[in-house]
């Protein structure tokens, strides 16, 4: 297997960097040899070939799995020692945040700035759930008759995770801490456009001290190692971040083994702004719904619904704002906005762009590739926007919003549910009643008021509708990666 090509400016990739699969604590080259390459979104140019994992690969992780979870030293473990592992990995990954940021640039375009504080978020994460290993009891339960009943939660199992490539790190944070925390043993699949960051995370596990066999990582393709993971007979969960076509697929492929499936899918989330909000703040906060990492985040705010009345000052305000975005190397501190994640991802957001001004949006800034190399595409902003518009309907995950202008709370509302996501929604208004009505109102999972992409590792995230099964993050989580079990007991 090759190891990472030159990539000049990262002082940790003079040394001999992984590229293969993580399988029983060992890491090896993939059965069938073969390896595909990962390219730096801002360039395009590729910067290392990694092993690249299929059906027999995940078969053999899903093995070494099964053995850490049934005989080997973690099913031993003491729920507290689970947490103390989970915080040495914290301490580690703390210690070379620097060089994990750089790299999860280098590799998803996301800005260094972004990725900064990507990597306070794996460590907080993994610390909250590192404190949660030895909190997770069961119940006394006052059943009737002479009996002793209480409640076990123990692992479910053998879980398959597979993650995206927009926050790389994060989602593994996010799967990996629960999931450990609670006794489980993992596989997971990284996004075939990032794998890098998670191999360095799988040799930081190691060092941590995790056994052999209890986090196994294959990085390879979706329609091969990802689905050999779904349909394997010995996982008993999936849980799965992405797009919600795949989601979908998922689920009908789980089915013949009626395995546990959560799902953190997209959003098409509603950031509604009153007229008696305070303009400057919604208009930073629409800015960072939507151009936060290029738009690429599920919760991003795409659908911006705007009081008919300060619409065009409003408009004026965010184009403004729009214009100074500084584009460019996402390793350069100075930079706002880095390359989207592919090429694929670049072509589909100006396919959306293309569509919403053939649909009728009036396409007010942007709409083009940004630069003649990379994959970066401009702040786009398209006013006028109907509800019927595929623009306002279809998740882009680019920097791309629209403007729909309404006149009453009762017609926002109702609009701003019209959808088949409900991951998240946000309001701007001074007006306290309407925040909290339209917070009960709206169907989402997650509200945020006069702010938003304020994500916490304590507090639950996650869809209503098409937007997801399950909640990650929270106590809320704990539930989907135990089994309860009842044990009940004669007495006398
Ligand atoms: P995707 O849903 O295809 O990929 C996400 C993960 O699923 C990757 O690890 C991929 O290898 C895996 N995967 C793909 N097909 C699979 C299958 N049949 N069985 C098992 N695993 C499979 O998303 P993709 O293609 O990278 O992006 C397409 C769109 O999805 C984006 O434009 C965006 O709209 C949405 N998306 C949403 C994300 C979110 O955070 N909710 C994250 C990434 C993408
Ligand atoms: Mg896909």
């Amino acid at each position: 297997m090759t190891t990472l090509a030159a990539a000049p400016r990262l002082p940790m990739q003079t040394k001999n960097w992984q590229t293969k699969l993580l399988i029983d604590g060992q890491w090896v080259d993939p059965v069938d040899g073969k390896s595909f390459e990962t390219y730096n979104p801002a360039t395009g140019e590729v910067i290392a070939v990694v092993a690249e994992g299929n059906a027999k690969d995940i078969d053999k992780a899903v093995q070494a799995a099964r053995r850490a979870l049934e005989s080997g030293p973690w099913s031993r473990l003491d729920a507290a020692d689970r947490g103390r592992l989970l915080f040495k990995l914290a301490d580690l990954v703390e210690k070379e945040k620097e060089q994990l940021a750089q790299l999860e640039s280098l590799n998803c375009g996301k800005t260094i700035t972004d990725s900064r504080g990507d990597l306070e978020g794996v460590i907080n994460t993994l610390r909250y759930y590192a404190g949660w290993a030895d909190k997770i009891e069961g119940k006394t339960v006052p059943v009737r008759g002479s009996f002793l009943s209480y409640t076990l939660r123990q692992p479910v199992g053998v879980v398959g995770q597979i993650i995206p490539w927009n926050f790389p790190l994060l989602m593994l944070a996010w799967k990996w801490g629960p999931a450990l925390a609670c006794g489980n043993t993992v596989v997971m699949k990284p996004a075939e456009q990032t794998p890098l960051t998670a191999l360095r995370m799988g040799e930081l596990a190691l060092e941590a001290g995790f056994p052999p066999g209890v986090i196994n990582l294959v990085n390879g393709f979706g329609e091969t190692a990802g689905d050999a993971l779904v349909v394997h007979p010995d996982v008993d969960k999936i849980a799965f971040t992405g797009h919600v076509d795949t989601a979908k697929i998922i689920q009908k492929r789980a089915a013949d083994t009626l395995k546990r499936c959560t799902f953190e899918l997209g959003g098409k989330s509603p950031n509604v702004i009153f007229a008696d909000a305070d303009m400057q703040q919604a208009v930073d906060g629409a800015f960072h719904a939507i151009y936060f990492h290029g738009g690429q985040c599920c919760t991003a705010g795409s659908r911006l619904f705007v009081e008919e009345s300060i619409k065009d000052e409003f408009v004026r305000r965010l184009v403004e704002k729009a214009r100074q975005r500084r584009i460019g190397d996402q390793l350069d501190p100075a930079t706002e906005q880095g390359p989207q994640v592919s090429r694929e991802q670049q072509e589909k957001i100006l396919h959306y762009c293309d569509l919403g001004q053939k649909e009728g949006a009036r396409l007010v800034l942007g709409g083009k590739r940004w630069g003649d190399k990379g994959f970066f595409v401009e702040p786009t902003v398209f006013d006028n926007v109907a509800d019927h518009m595929t623009i306002a309907r279809d998740e882009i995950f680019g920097p791309v919003v629209g403007i729909l202008p309404f006149k009453s709370f009762d017609e926002v509302v109702d609009r701003a549910n019209k959808t088949y996501y409900g991951l998240a929604a946000a309001i701007f208004t001074k007006n306290i009643d309407k925040a909290h009505l339209f917070a009960r109102a709206v169907k989402a999972g997650t509200v945020w008021v006069n702010c938003y992409h304020v994500v916490d590792t304590t507090t639950p995230f996650g869809g209503f509708k098409m937007s997801g099964q399950g909640r990650e993050n929270g106590e809320a989580v704990l539930e989907h990666y135990t089994e309860i079990k009842t044990v009940t007991i004669k007495l006398g």
